[in-house]
């Protein structure tokens, strides 16, 4: 039976969960969130507190242009629109990902095309893209899933000789480096999300960011600005289908806040996110997700491995129900994160071959189904995930949590 989901704020779908180990709720706030939203206050909103943390984020990056928004679903919008996507363009994307991830993309009609992840890996590469590029292609979409980052070089080295642009989804690797290279910074432009739950949590927030002026302009004018114009002696006009989707001032005192604290705090992640997956590796029948050795900073978001389904008689989700119950709240399976799977609004519209998917502007059929991302769908059949993984982890948390899954894993063997 398929049930209405009503997207609960994360912090009230958290709360609830008790237990050893870390919650990120109560969130850690950096110490001078107060300060900076009363100066919003105080200033009767005068201050431009969203220039500010642009200013700020983009300088942590090394970029030109950080344009906040909303939130990452709104930046990776206000993206599709910078870039004048036509209805009928496709955007080659990551095949596990959040919804956020792709509603920019079909509010504008562009046709997401998902390839296929690496075998035994969550996300894509240029050897899975490659065959998916037509005349059509504009863009590769890029999601560091878990804060996994994706081989960046050969994907760059790809878009260049199609002539496509390159965007990262940045949501779950916030302050990940590859290479030396911080994520946000490899491709044209990437998003970010401030969410409550996320590493750099402010409550609700995003951003997009890029070294391309004419990227950035045309996401001020139509992102922020509603795409408006004035006319002497008449006044605003719209000559495009515009947004508002500006980052609220007192969202950016909280974000400049978390900007303050959040490296070390990624620091803190990433050691103790490879000591866990060392431990985890240790269990036989588990397999943490593999860490590539161009990732020289691990801003893990969310924990993950896969179970040999064949060595243990419970099935995988109910291993995942039972370390959920032994002790590691929020752990499971998410198979949902298959967007070729779950997105049944595109699976209708190819079905009944209405706008974009009627030909034109769709220049070829598609099709949406677990099948044509196998690899994908396989590592998420035996995928179990927390993501109230934290920086509040500790090495006797992590030795707690390989501790729970080794219990689970050795009371279920075949
Ligand atoms: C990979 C990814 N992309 C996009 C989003 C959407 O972000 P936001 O909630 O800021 O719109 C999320 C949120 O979970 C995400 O994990």
């Amino acid at each position: 039976m398929i049930e209405n989901s009503l997207a609960l704020h994360i912090a009230q779908a958290m709360l609830g969960q008790t237990g050893p180990l870390p919650n990120p709720f109560p969130r850690t706030i950096g110490p001078n969130a107060g300060k900076y939203v009363q100066e919003v206050i105080d200033s009767g909103l005068t201050i431009d507190m969203m220039g500010r943390f642009e200013r700020a984020f983009a300088e942590a990056l090394g970029v030109k242009y950080c344009v906040g928004t909303p939130g990452c679903t709104p930046a990776l919008h206000v993206l599709a629109l910078a870039c004048d996507f036509k209805p009928g363009d496709e955007v080659i994307v990551s095949p596990i990902s959040d919804y956020g991830t792709v509603q920019g993309l079909l509010s504008q009609n562009v046709i997401p095309v998902f390839a296929d992840a690496a075998p035994g890996s969550v996300n894509f590469t240029a050897d899975t893209i490659k065959p998916l590029i037509t005349d059509r292609t504009r863009a590769i979409l890029c999601v560091h899933f878990t804060g996994l980052i994706n081989d960046m070089d050969p994907i760059n080295e790809l878009a260049k000789q199609h002539n496509l642009l390159v965007f990262e989804d940045c949501c779950q690797a916030t302050f990940g480096q590859y290479k030396g290279r911080l994520v946000g910074t490899l491709g044209d432009a990437a998003a970010f999300s401030f969410d409550a739950e996320k590493t750099m949590g402010a409550d609700q927030g995003g951003c997009l960011v890029t070294n391309n002026e004419k990227i950035h302009e045309r996401a001020r004018f139509m992102g922020h600005n509603r795409a408006s114009e004035m006319v002497p002696h008449f006044g605003r006009i719209h000559p495009e289908i515009g947004y508002s989707y500006r980052m609220p001032q007192c969202t950016a005192a909280v974000c400049l806040a978390q900007l303050e604290i959040v490296r070390d705090q990624v620091v803190q992640r990433d050691k103790m996110a490879r000591l866990l997956y060392k431990l985890l590796a240790e269990i036989p029948g588990i397999t943490p997700l593999p860490i590539s050795e161009y990732q020289n900073l691990f801003s893990c978001w969310m924990i993950g491995f896969t179970i040999d389904a064949k060595a243990f008689k419970c099935s995988t989700e109910e291993f995942g129900a039972r370390v959920a119950d032994a002790g590691i709240p929020g752990a499971g399976m998410a198979e949902y994160y298959l967007l070729p799977e779950s997105l049944h609004c595109l699976q209708e519209k190819v079905k009944a071959s209405v706008y974009p998917y009627s030909m034109p502007p769709a220049s070829r059929t598609y099709t949406y189904s677990a099948e044509t991302c196998p690899n994908a769908q396989s590592i998420l059949k035996n995928f179990i995930r927390w993501s109230t993984f934290c920086e509040k982890y500790q090495p006797e948390h992590c030795e707690l949590a390989a501790n729970i899954v080794r219990k689970v894993a050795d009371e279920n063997r075949v």
